[in-house]
């Protein structure tokens, strides 16, 4: 998604059976650059012996893009999202009452006011953007600076004194990995929180699925068949290359899939490691429920909040199909007590998220029960880290 704002798509190309993806970097918005300065900094806990990774260029583009305050407004009006985390924060009351909290990325400090508004004794509120500055100052309009530390800078950075019991966080970029925010919560995690501690979404899975879309295609490519009376279609291949080079963010329907989703990959928050990041790789298999022209491939993904008792999700779900009853099992949730999930699928409400779209310049014709099978590669771009790849095989 390399050089993709947040509203726009990734990129790629395209050849026989092999789709090559090279997604745009950052925020959900475009970039700008930052100043690291703290509002409020406190000790490094003891124990930390790597230096912090050097913030790019790249990275200050990516915090500059957070101090805008159109991209917090559509965060925060997404009720889906904010009113999932605020669910979540009380759900978990109890591990967080009289506790120690850090916000990792606290943007306008929403999340940490939801803590300390359920108890939290101390937040740490932190984040590298200007966006911090607003951030103290709703901490203040709201009379909670005795609860709420916002530190303005990079969690790999910034200096905290003390263990915290809780790490809240909204990370998830586009595709879930777009962004690369989840290693600064990993950061956080190896930095400060104590062992037993909470971290808020404790796990994540990214889905993908293989989609039909006439519509779009008909609005996009077909369209340039006859415009008022005149053929245009040499304009076709233009008109495929400028729809479908790049990855998109739209929303679909749940009768936009024509499978059940593949588990691309399984994030438990509590033992993933950055290098596990870096690369992932799997290999699906999908069975056409219907005949349809096959447009190309949707991702999404949810995010779990479990306490960190409940935190035993199965790594053997990681880059396998999933049956009809695991997702019926993690849609359903007849059980109140089973985890709350913050759901981004195309048949769950919208979400600002959306699903990203990857698709072919060209439907392909498949018959029910027809199998479609390959492999993705989602990779972190070693020039810029908040870049991914995608690299896309199938038959
Ligand atoms: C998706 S926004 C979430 C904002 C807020 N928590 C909310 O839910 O509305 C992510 C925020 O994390 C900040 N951020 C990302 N990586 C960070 C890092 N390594 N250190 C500090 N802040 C970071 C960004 O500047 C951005 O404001």
């Amino acid at each position: 998604m390399e050089g993709m704002s947040s509203r726009s798509p990734p990129a790629g190309s395209y050849s026989n059976g092999h789709h090559n993806h090279k997604p745009q970097g950052g925020g959900r918005d475009q970039f700008r650059s930052r100043k690291s300065r703290h509002t409020t900094a406190g000790g490094r806990v003891s124990g930390d012996a790597e230096p912090p990774p050097p913030c790019t260029d790249f990275d200050k583009a990516y915090f500059q893009s957070y101090s805008h305050v159109g991209i917090h407004e559509e965060m925060i009006k997404d009720r889906v999202r904010t009113e999932t985390y605020r669910t979540a924060i009380l759900q978990h009351q109890s591990h967080i009452e009289g506790k120690v909290v850090v916000d990792v990325g606290c943007g306008t400090g929403i999340l940490s006011i939801f803590c300390a508004q359920a108890g939290a004794k101390r937040v740490y509120a932190v984040d590298a953007s200007e966006i911090a500055l607003q951030a103290n100052e709703v901490v203040k309009a709201n009379n909670l600076s005795d609860k709420i530390i916002v530190l303005h800078g990079r969690v790999e950075d910034v200096q905290i004194d003390e263990e915290v019991d809780v790490i809240i966080s909204e990370w998830m970029g586009y595709m879930l990995l777009y962004e690369s925010m989840l290693g600064s919560v990993i950061v956080a995690r190896d930095r400060w929180l104590r062992p037993g501690g909470l971290i808020l979404p404790s796990n994540a899975v990214l889905y993908m699925a293989p989609v039909t879309h006439p519509d779009r295609y008909a609005e996009s490519i077909d369209f340039w068949r006859n415009v008022y009376g005149i053929d245009m279609s040499p304009i076709l291949p233009l008109a495929k290359q400028c729809a479908f080079e790049e990855p998109s963010v739209e929303t679909i329907s749940g009768e936009n899939v024509l499978t059940w989703p593949h588990v691309v990959k399984h994030v438990d928050c509590y033992t993933i490691t950055i290098q596990e990041l870096e690369s992932v790789t799997t290999k699906y298999r999908f069975q056409s429920m219907m005949r349809a022209p096959f447009h190309g491939f949707a991702f999404w993904f949810d995010v779990e909040f479990s306490g960190p008792a409940n935190n035993d999700a199965p790594s053997s779900v990681e880059e396998s199909p999933k049956t009809a009853a695991s997702v019926s099992h993690r849609r359903k949730r007849a059980n109140p007590d089973e985890a709350l999930v913050l759901s981004t699928a195309p048949e769950d409400p919208p979400t600002h998220w959306q699903q990203t779209m990857v698709y072919f310049y060209d439907p392909i014709e498949v018959e029910q029960d027809q199998v479609i099978e390959g492999s993705a590669t989602l990779t972190q771009s070693k020039e810029n880290a908040r870049f991914m790849n995608i690299h896309l095989e199938y038959s």
